[in-house]
């Protein structure tokens, strides 16, 4: 098979921990005998440094032309605490969530057995665990407009906005996959207080029906917050609006043992983006010790969704469990023994492909 690829590392350990999927892409298609064909385009803080625009046309196009794309993270310090800076980092990965409508967002959060004691959890809460945030992506505070100022710049204002068809097409995602799994969905809103979470109760009510197979449950995100943690294995598919989706998966990342573990899939209309939750992380930017399994582990999900190649997806993941029972990891998972860089890391998971 031949893969078309825009490879957009973008910012802070952005570009290391997109090396090491790559090496990981390529390592993969030698061992199984495809094609891979990958360019390279500006996004975040990088492409406002080079372009003037955080996701410059030539990207865009570079993406609308391209069967997948392998993301790495976005965001600059210099930015974030500057309330007057116009553009900003963020701008293009949003500008790209909606543009590629990319509107829903799978997260799973798994806990690899041999790490189940590296997490701040309980062992004996986290073992098993084994569920899938769906967080829809281009809608609710993130893109509702107005957003702003008021002219005496004493009011500020956000708009959650959701319209029926947003939210009937990533619930309908979401039980698609509950089918395909232990066909259970939680919908976590706050449907007590918010207008736009009753649309999405009464919605998600009308789905149900139509999948009597589907045990649904209904949940505050306060509660879930709290279920998360408390009953992580008690969770198989998870569908929320935007924001709260963001908050809960870097919640459920403490329970597969780090930040740096846990890979995603945005989906949608035009192509579809692979890339790690965690973000562009500058305080480790350039020192090789960022954790690239969030990144390798998202190619993982490429070969499987954008390509439809299990025994590719299953290698993958077969390598990275086994390189992490023989503790060759980076820092954040190695509970204080003995460390590896993010490129020996990369080096060992190639290795175990090619000898599989
Ligand atoms: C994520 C990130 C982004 C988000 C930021 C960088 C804008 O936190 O992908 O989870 O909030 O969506
Ligand atoms: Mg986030």
């Amino acid at each position: 098979m031949k893969l078309k690829l825009a490879i957009l590392p973008g910012d802070g350990i952005g570009p290391e921990v997109v090396r090491e999927g790559l090496k990981v892409i390529r390592a993969v298609c030698a061992r199984f005998g495809h094609e891979l064909a990958c360019e390279e385009a500006l996004v975040g803080a990088a492409a406002i440094d080079a372009a003037g625009d955080p996701y410059p046309e030539a990207t865009h196009k570079l993406c609308m032309e391209s069967d997948a794309v392998f993301f790495g993270a976005i965001g600059h310090p210099k930015y974030d605490n500057d309330p007057s800076a116009r553009i900003r980092p963020e701008q293009g990965l949003l500008r790209m969530r909606q543009m590629l409508g990319l509107y829903a967002n799978v997260r799973p959060v798994s806990a690899l057995p041999s790490l189940v004691h590296t997490s701040p959890l309980r062992a004996d809460l986290v073992e098993g665990v084994d569920f899938v945030c769906i967080r829809e992506l281009t809608g609710g505070l993130y893109f509702g407009r107005p957003q702003g100022r008021s002219e005496d710049g004493l009011t500020a204002y956000d708009t959650c906005l959701y319209s029926r068809h947003e939210v009937e097409r990533i619930v309908r995602l979401a039980f698609d996959y509950a089918m395909r799994r232990r066909r259970k969905l939680t919908v976590v809103d706050k449907a007590n207080v918010l207008a736009t979470s009753r649309l999405w109760r009464q919605v998600a009510g009308e789905i149900a029906a139509e999948y009597p197979g589907v045990e649904t449950e209904y949940m505050f995100v306060d509660n879930a917050a709290m279920r998360i943690i408390q009953s992580p294995r008690s969770f198989d598919v998870i569908v929320t609006e935007n924001m709260f989706g963001d908050i809960l998966t870097d919640e459920a990342s403490v329970i597969a043992g780090s930040l740096g573990l846990l890979p995603s899939l945005s989906a949608g209309l035009h192509t579809s983006v692979y890339e790690p939750i965690h973000g562009s992380y500058p305080q480790a930017a350039g020192k090789n010790i960022a954790n690239p399994l969030a990144s390798i582990l998202s190619a993982a999900l490429m070969f499987e969704h954008s390509f439809g190649l299990h025994d590719e997806a299953l290698a993958v993941r077969k390598a990275v469990a086994l390189s992490v029972e023989r503790r060759t990891v980076t820092e954040d998972i190695a509970a204080g023994a003995a460390s590896f860089t993010t490129s020996e890391v990369g080096d060992s998971i190639c290795k175990l492909i090619a000898e599989a």
